[in-house]
């Protein structure tokens, strides 16, 4: 169930930071995302895409999934860096600046006309006003096109918004809930923004959480040091995972065959429950596969 992959941690490297690419490969993040776009100087951008092929093909990232962040297929680099991916075949190519479900489409169609493997991803960045007015056109486009996944542009959405970054978020929860609703009504996975004051971990962690508890499914990072807390915020804590695992026997249990609603440990607990139990147990169970790499 690829939607199960876990997608706790997603790092950021710039394509052009050939020490990064390399030391992503020894970091316990679940995804990599190599950088064509925001964090790659305009002069720089043909020697990264170069890179990033050539990092690709010299392998050893072990289960991490791989994502490259093109730039906009408006800019002079967008189709370039689209055919690059092409030959490198990533788990998903995430594009920037959406605004419609019109720049899926034309993201879908680039993807092909360039060869792109079917098991190359739409990746989106969500991160300008219209797209966050146009999210359920956009997030519907899933249904036709290889987009599986939203990430929150924080950084860009503050700019255009012209709203402060305070640390409740504030200026941001209408647009990051609007973003997870679309998102879970057509089935995307849905990845948090990125948190810039990289010493202080009081404030990451607690806007881990804060994402978590929107209904996020993993959070983008700038830093190496960002990881662990990171990853442990997202993944089911043991005492989920034993509730799920009591869930699932108790329904399991012939005395208790045919029955909808059970009591487990006092609570009242229905199929609905058991839906839920088994999404945790299988995340857990993914996220241990992917510790065993
Ligand atoms: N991915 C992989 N490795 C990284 C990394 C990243 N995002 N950020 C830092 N590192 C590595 C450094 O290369 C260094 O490696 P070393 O110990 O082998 O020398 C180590 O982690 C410590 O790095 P540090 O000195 O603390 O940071 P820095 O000053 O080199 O870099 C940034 C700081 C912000 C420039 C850098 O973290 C970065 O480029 N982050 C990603 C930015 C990005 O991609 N933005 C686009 C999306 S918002
Ligand atoms: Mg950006």
């Amino acid at each position: 169930m690829s939607s199960l992959r876990p997608r706790r941690s997603c790092l950021y490297m710039p394509g052009a930071n050939a020490k990064a690419l390399d030391k992503a490969r020894t970091l316990p993040a679940d995804t990599l995302i190599f950088d064509l776009e925001d964090a790659v100087a305009p002069e720089a951008k043909a020697d990264a895409r170069d890179a990033i092929v050539a990092t690709m093909a010299a392998g050893g990232y072990g289960k991490r999934e791989i994502v490259i962040r093109a730039n906009a297929l408006s800019t002079p680099w967008g189709h370039d860096d689209v055919k690059a991916a092409a030959i490198a075949a990533p788990d998903g190519v995430l594009f920037p600046k959406i605004d419609s479900a019109a720049d899926i489409e034309a993201a879908d169609k680039a993807l092909r006309d360039a060869g792109a493997p079917p098991s190359t991803a739409i990746w989106v960045m969500i991160e300008t006003p219209k797209s966050i007015l146009n999210i359920g056109e956009i997030a519907r486009a899933a249904e036709r096109t290889r987009l599986t996944t939203f990430v929150m542009g924080t950084n860009d959405l503050a700019k255009d918004m012209r709203a402060a970054q305070t640390p409740g978020r504030e200026a941001f929860l209408a647009a990051l809930s609007l973003t997870v609703i679309a998102g879970r009504a057509y089935g995307l996975t849905l990845i948090d923004g990125v948190y810039n004051d990289i010493p202080n971990t009081e404030g990451f962690e607690a806007i881990c959480r804060q994402g978590l508890a929107l209904g996020f499914d993993g959070k983008t990072l700038i830093h190496p040091s960002q990881i662990e807390t990171c990853n442990a915020v997202f993944a089911p804590p043991p005492e989920e995972v034993a509730w799920a695992r009591g869930v699932i026997a108790a329904f399991a249990d012939p005395a208790n065959a045919g029955k909808g609603v059970l009591k487990v440990d006092g609570k009242m607990t229905e199929l609905l429950h058991l839906e839920q139990a088994k999404r945790v147990v299988a995340v857990a169970e993914a996220i241990e596969a992917m510790g065993a790499s």
